[in-house]
């Protein structure tokens, strides 16, 4: 690599933590920023606060070397030669990103600017939010010569943000002129060369030093759209497919076999097109309201986004009817739920369609014994407590006495469950799959009675409805 280059990284949340931890795997030094001082001392003390894969082993090697925490943002921006802003961009009440964040984050830096830096926004943000930060820091005494705003956008997904970021299939910057890009270049020049991917310690993943992603640059605005279209469309390509799901259901027709038809054009592709109770999580909910909003200032009504919403919102509904419909009456029942965070390999529960549906079953007068790999903290800090909620170590014991399963988040665990020890443990052999984990013929091969998402129930003979 030419040179290393220093760069801060303010936030340390998913995005702000892999991105820092994998810009010092690629031979820079980075300066980790974070108010929270709890979080600072933990990542000192060799903690994490979130659940990554290779993440760990990562910081690990490269706490003592290239990598660092605090809660200085002066010193952090004064030695940076980049100052990537990751904080939240949560959404507010009228589905627009609230903004004040990355507003106090750029006020702050304006005031530490020294010499020229590189301000690259990393978050999630509307087209034009490059404008501001630039006028932000301008309005708080940077001088215009001392920096640029530039937007690179991540497309990092939680389970797999390292080799997400690491084996890219594209690397967006959005700058308008060429000191900045050159930096950006620079940053990224391990991967892009493809050097990265020789290295024998190298994270797996699909690059290789033969095939390394490309880095596309464009404008500013232009990178910001990309960002929202992006998640907007694949939050759309999930609604898509979970209302063909339940066209399927109707028709006695298996979605996968659709999906699999319809993937294998390589116009749509295959991917995305896993139908079940909706998505969930700190980005698709967020930022199809998001980019919603964003087209209605810019005077466009994105009706389909408002669709896509609607169809999310009814798939957990549609599932709690499935749900009613397999047990008659909810009130007293016991159900084993596995799975609560918003997908499989992560231990993250915002917007989880999981939670929601536990919520919609103690409404009903369930009592759920809950189990997730990881995410079991997080949902005490946010369920009610109560004699009808319990927590338990492992899927059978969760499934001990139920009178049915519910599968919520697509663990590999799951998957791999011991079928024969689940019926055993179970008061009846019901299992009701959000997820789409199980095959419906060994299911009811195994004496269970299986409902999924979009798939024939073979163990109730679900007709097709003549229309
Ligand atoms: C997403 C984007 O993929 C990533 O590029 C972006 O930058 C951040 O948001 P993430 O939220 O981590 O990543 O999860 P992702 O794997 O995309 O899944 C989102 C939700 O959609 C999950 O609830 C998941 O279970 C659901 N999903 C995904 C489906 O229901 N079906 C699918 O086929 C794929």
């Amino acid at each position: 690599m030419a040179q290393p280059i220093c760069i801060a990284v303010v936030g340390s949340g998913y995005v702000g933590l892999v991105s820092a931890a994998c810009f010092a795997e690629l031979g820079h030094r980075v300066i980790c920023v974070d108010n929270d001082e709890a979080k600072v001392r933990l990542l000192k003390d060799g903690g994490l606060p979130i659940h990554e894969e290779y993440l760990p082993e990562m910081l690990g090697r490269l706490r003592q070397e290239s990598i660092e925490f605090t809660t200085d943002l002066h010193e952090a921006t004064r030695q940076a030669d980049a100052v990537f802003i990751a904080v939240g961009t949560p959404q507010s009440d009228n589905g627009d990103a609230d903004l004040s964040y990355v507003d106090a984050v750029a006020s702050a830096i304006a005031r530490s600017i020294d010499n020229y830096k590189v301000i690259v926004e990393k978050s999630t943000v509307p087209v034009y939010t490059n404008e501001w930060i630039t006028r932000t820091l301008e309005r708080n005494g940077a001088s215009r010569d001392t920096f640029d705003v530039v937007s690179n956008p991540e497309f990092l997904r939680e389970g797999t943000a390292v080799t997400d970021f690491l084996h890219p299939n594209r690397i967006v910057i959005g700058v308008e002129n060429e000191r900045a890009a050159h930096l950006l270049r620079q940053i990224y020049e391990p991967l892009t060369s493809g050097a990265y991917y020789d290295r024998p310690s190298a994270v797996p993943g699909s690059r290789s030093a033969d095939n390394p992603p490309p880095l596309l640059q464009m404008s500013t605005r232009a990178a910001e759209l990309t960002k929202h279209a992006t998640n907007a469309f694949l939050a759309m390509k999930i609604s898509f497919i979970n209302a063909v799901a339940n066209i399927c259901d109707a028709a006695g027709v298996n979605v996968e076999e659709v999906a699999r038809g319809v993937g294998m054009d390589d116009r749509i592709g295959p991917r995305f097109l896993r139908a079940g109770i909706g998505y969930g999580g700190s980005c698709f909910p967020k930022d199809v309201a998001a980019f919603r909003w964003v087209a209605e200032q810019l005077g466009h009504h994105f009706d389909l986004l408002a669709e896509v919403e609607r169809i999310n919102a009814d798939q957990k509904k549609l599932f709690f009817r499935k749900i009613r419909s397999a047990l008659w009456t909810l009130r007293g029942k016991r159900l084993a739920v596995l799975g609560l965070a918003f997908k499989g390999g992560t231990d993250d529960i915002r917007e989880s369609p999981a939670i929601e549906i536990v919520r919609m079953l103690l409404k009903e007068g369930c009592s759920v014994t809950l189990f997730d790999p990881a995410a079991m903290e997080r949902t005490k800090e946010v369920l009610e407590p109560g004699p009808r909620v319990k927590y338990v170590s492992d899927m059978y014991e969760a499934a001990t006495d139920a009178h049915a399963v519910l599968v919520l988040s697509d663990w590999q665990e799951f998957a791999a469950i011991d079928l024969d020890r689940l019926r055993e443990a179970l008061r009846h052999p019901i299992v009701i799959d959000g997820r789409n984990l199980f095959d419906p013929e060994v299911m009811s091969g195994k004496g269970f009675t299986y409902f999924s998402v979009g798939r024939p129930s073979l163990a109730t003979g679900v007709k097709a409805v003549k229309l």
